[in-house]
């Protein structure tokens, strides 16, 4: 890392996005650049509307990913599988064989936005699971329980109690990561866990806490769908306490930005679904956060280095600079005649360079 002009400017090395959503069709293709311009590669989501199961599907989104990139950016797609009880272990042969898979995902059955195929009981994948230990495929988790005797605030404190911490009992050499965490109990467990165990933290759980959803524009009262995501933001205490996680040197915790587009009428709708979409000023984001705990230094390790160094793959060899000025206003992002409305426009201090 070098700082110049006491920190006007950052430069560090690429960073990756362990955790990002980059829908399909037109809506990947207008979405798609924004990562690509701050991210060498991303740990893709597999929460198609049909979600991807086999190593087929996965390669054939690979290369609809591929194709969407413009001429003169460059970004490498890693692929996951989405976890269903009706996964086999073949397909988990087939994914480490591949080269290309990087990762199963668990989405507890109806924990978040297109989770119905997910899964109800993880007794029924333990073959799959058993194979996933064996052959080293990590396992991304949804750690949230969906059962509605749950407060919406405490499904991940329940998810590691009656789900992780037995999950990862029964198969100790399991790859996990534990994604988006949003607690002070996830925190200190993956910091205290033994066994090969690591989260991923969004930018804007590190900046917001759950009072953002309920602030109006001017201060006052209001609700703001495009804050709401799932796990939903917590109290300040928790957000302190993924600061202190993120900043605190420690490899087990790394950048993904959870960036999930939903077009602006189904975020601002009676029912709003649940994503934020943050993948335009991400990068920007987390360096607020960051600046803000006084710890611009730790920035790099956090966005470029650990992940990397959890899926067991070379870091970056290129840099990205962030300046401190406030980013030009972004241009509409549209697709098909949806509005994607990013996070955070606005309201930051800091920019990519050109
Ligand atoms: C994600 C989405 O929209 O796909 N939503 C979210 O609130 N984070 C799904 C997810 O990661 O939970
Ligand atoms: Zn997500």
């Amino acid at each position: 890392m070098s700082t110049e002009t006491a920190l006007q400017t950052l430069t560090i090395t690429q960073p990756d996005d362990w955790h990002l959503h980059l829908r399909d069709g037109a809506t990947m293709a207008a979405v798609l650049p924004f990562s690509a311009r701050s991210f060498a590669r991303a740990i893709v989501m597999p929460n198609l509307r049909s979600p991807v199961t086999t190593v087929q599907q996965a390669l054939a989104y690979r290369a609809r990913i591929l194709e969407a990139i413009p001429a003169q950016m460059a970004f490498e797609p890693l692929m996951t599988l989405y976890l269903t009880s009706a996964s086999s272990p073949e397909e988990i042969d087939r994914a480490r064989e591949s080269g290309l898979i990087h990762g199963v995902k668990l989405y507890p059955a109806r924990a978040t936005t297109h989770s119905d195929a997910g899964v109800q009981s993880i007794a029924d994948c333990a073959a799959v699971l058993d194979r996933m230990q064996r052959l080293d495929v990590p396992l991304l988790v949804h750690g949230e329980v969906a059962r509605p005797d749950v407060d919406v605030f405490d499904r991940e404190r329940f998810f590691l109690d009656e789900v992780l911490i037995p999950l990862r009992r029964d198969f100790p050499a399991l790859r996990v990561v534990l994604e988006h965490v949003t607690t002070s109990d996830a925190v200190q467990y993956v910091r205290e866990a033994p066994g090969r165990i690591a989260a991923t933290i969004t930018a804007h759980h590190l900046l917001y806490n759950r009072n953002a959803m309920f602030l109006g524009t001017d201060g006052s009262a209001g609700m703001r769908p495009h804050f709401y995501c799932l796990p939903v933001l917590k109290r300040e205490s928790h957000r302190r306490a993924l600061l202190g996680a993120a900043t605190s040197g420690s490899p087990r915790f790394f950048l993904g930005t959870d960036s999930a587009p939903h077009p602006r009428g189904e975020k601002e709708s009676a029912c709003a679904c649940a994503g934020c979409f943050t993948a335009p000023l991400a990068l920007p984001m987390y360096a607020q956060a960051f600046d803000q705990a006084g710890a611009l230094d730790r920035l790099e390790a956090f966005a470029s280095f650990y992940g990397a160094d959890f899926y067991g793959l070379p870091r970056n060899a290129g840099v990205v600079t962030l300046v401190r000025q406030a980013p030009a206003p972004l241009p509409k992002i549209t697709a098909q005649g949806w509005e994607f409305v990013p996070l955070a426009s606005g309201a930051c201090d800091w920019s990519l360079a050109d």
